[in-house]
């Protein structure tokens, strides 16, 4: 063959060189580690280790994964990674809306869960603790009496549901919603996934008539302390309401997934860690004492005040949810590649960021595997996104302040009134997402 007949022959290659040398490097460039098989991932390795309680562990094996949570430390991480969470029906609540609507949504929701107000429902907390440990706290397993507070907290706070027999129901129809969220989105009769969505749907109704009940009250001049009162009276500039009924629906059934589970969760654990030390105990009690002898009369409810003297207290807490976050990861969708240690994640990719390996890093925290709410005594001067029980950035969990000062109320009565003992040596923990205690963790229980 002539030279000059080769020469085109070459040119027309060179830019299909180029594309497989730029495919290549691109490859190169993605983070290495198994993708897993095909459509379904490494999820039947993750579930199993979610059963298992062990996570922590399985996470870090796709180095992909870990390099996300690496990158969660990182200040811009959560603004560049929108969350699309899908509710099991389909309908977009407000975890799965970005931008505008997620904004109006959220500010809504925060606008009743945020410290200043949350203040005045102190009292209200008081006085739901009381009932409970009156009602409930004898020799017992601490898993369902921990749910059973959350419930009705939730209830009270955000829905105003009397006790009686819509609660009761309430309670069934939300479990069931909560085992399918993470169920296999198989919609045939008898899956999980079909009992939660029809449960999702009978919830539903139930909100509707508490909407319309509560806007019938409002309506004869009637006030009430609750989360759908507050965002049936909100409006936009223009005076019109700034969200509509199926908005208000949407988001309690949010909210209740998200603060029932999560809060019992790191009650249980307190439980279980305040009995293992003993020291521990001792010194939530020195503070406790302190603050109930601050009381004019034993009766008196604990005051927003006394919430802020209770700070060893929180540090337990911290430690508890450093150790044993509820939520040991989330999905999120990546909407633009993001560089992490020189790999690039590219747009579209789905993943995990996890609090595991963060809160157990011992560059961050030495000796992370011991328990030790001293090392939360200067908090403000650890870097940021260290502590991330609660994600961060713009989803940060808005009910943060509301399970704090739910927490710290419940240990105050708990310690003040009680001394208490494991059952079992083991308590092995399934985490269905959220930890369950197997055996239910149960204690003994003495009066003091
Ligand atoms: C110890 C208790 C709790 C823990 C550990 C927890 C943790 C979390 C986490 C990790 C997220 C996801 C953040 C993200 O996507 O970046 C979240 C979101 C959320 N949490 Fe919580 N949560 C708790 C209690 C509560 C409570 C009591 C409520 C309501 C009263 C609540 C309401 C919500 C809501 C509405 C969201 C969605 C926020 C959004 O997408 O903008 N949480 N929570």
């Amino acid at each position: 063959m002539e030279s000059t007949m080769i020469i085109p022959w070459v040119l027309a290659f060179v830019p299909l060189i180029i594309l497989m040398m730029k495919k290549i490097n691109g490859q190169r460039r993605l983070p290495p580690g198994s993708l897993g098989i095909p459509l379904i991932g490494q999820t039947l390795e993750l579930s199993k280790a979610m059963r298992s309680d062990t996570a922590d562990e399985c996470v870090p094996i796709g180095p992909s994964l870990q390099q996300v949570g690496i990158q969660q430390r990182r200040e811009d991480a959560l603004q560049q990674a929108a969350g699309v969470g899908e509710p099991a029906d389909g309908r977009e609540e407000f975890v799965s809306d970005d931008g505008e609507d997620h904004r109006r949504l959220r500010g809504a929701i925060l606008s009743f869960l945020k410290p200043e107000a949350l203040k005045q429902y102190v009292g209200l907390m008081d006085n739901e603790i009381r009932l409970h440990i009156t009602q409930h706290w004898h020799p017992d397993h601490v898993e369902p009496l921990m749910k059973t507070l959350t419930f009705n907290m939730i209830c009270t706070l955000l829905f105003g549901v009397e006790r009686g027999e819509r609660r009761d129901t309430l309670v069934r129809l939300f479990q069931q919603v909560i085992e399918g969220t993470f169920a296999l989105p198989l919609n045939l009769p008898f899956t999980r996934f079909n009992r939660s969505i029809r449960a999702r749907s009978e919830v539903g109704a139930i909100i509707r008539e508490v909407i319309r009940e509560k806007r019938a009250k409002l309506e004869t001049g009637e006030k009430g302390h609750d989360l759908i009162t507050s965002l049936l009276t909100m409006c936009d500039q223009d005076g019109l309401p700034l969200l509509s009924d199926q908005e208000i629906e949407d988001n309690c059934t949010v909210a209740m997934v998200a603060g029932y589970d999560t809060t019992s969760g790191l009650l249980t654990y307190l439980v279980k860690l305040i009995a293992e030390h003993p020291n521990v105990y001792q010194l939530l009690l020195q503070e406790q004492e302190e603050i109930a002898r601050g009381k004019k009369e034993a009766s008196d409810p604990l005051t927003w005040e006394d919430i802020g003297k209770m700070k060893y207290t929180w540090r337990v807490g911290t430690e508890a949810l450093r150790m044993y976050p509820p939520i040991l990861f989330v999905f999120k969708t990546v909407v633009q590649d993001i560089e992490v240690g020189g790999y690039v994640i590219p747009k579209g990719w789905q993943v995990l960021w996890t609090t595991c390996i963060t809160h157990l890093d011992g560059s961050i925290y030495p000796d992370p595997l011991k328990f030790n709410p001293s090392r939360f005594e200067d908090q403000a001067a650890m870097p940021p996104h260290t502590f991330i029980p609660f994600g961060g950035g713009a989803r940060l969990c808005p009910g943060n302040e509301f399970a704090r000062i739910e927490t710290l109320a419940m240990i105050h009565y708990l310690v003040t009134r009680f001394t208490w003992k494991l059952c079992l040596i083991e308590n092995t923990v399934s985490r269905e997402p959220m930890p369950i205690f197997k055996q239910g963790l149960p204690i003994h229980i003495y009066s003091r």
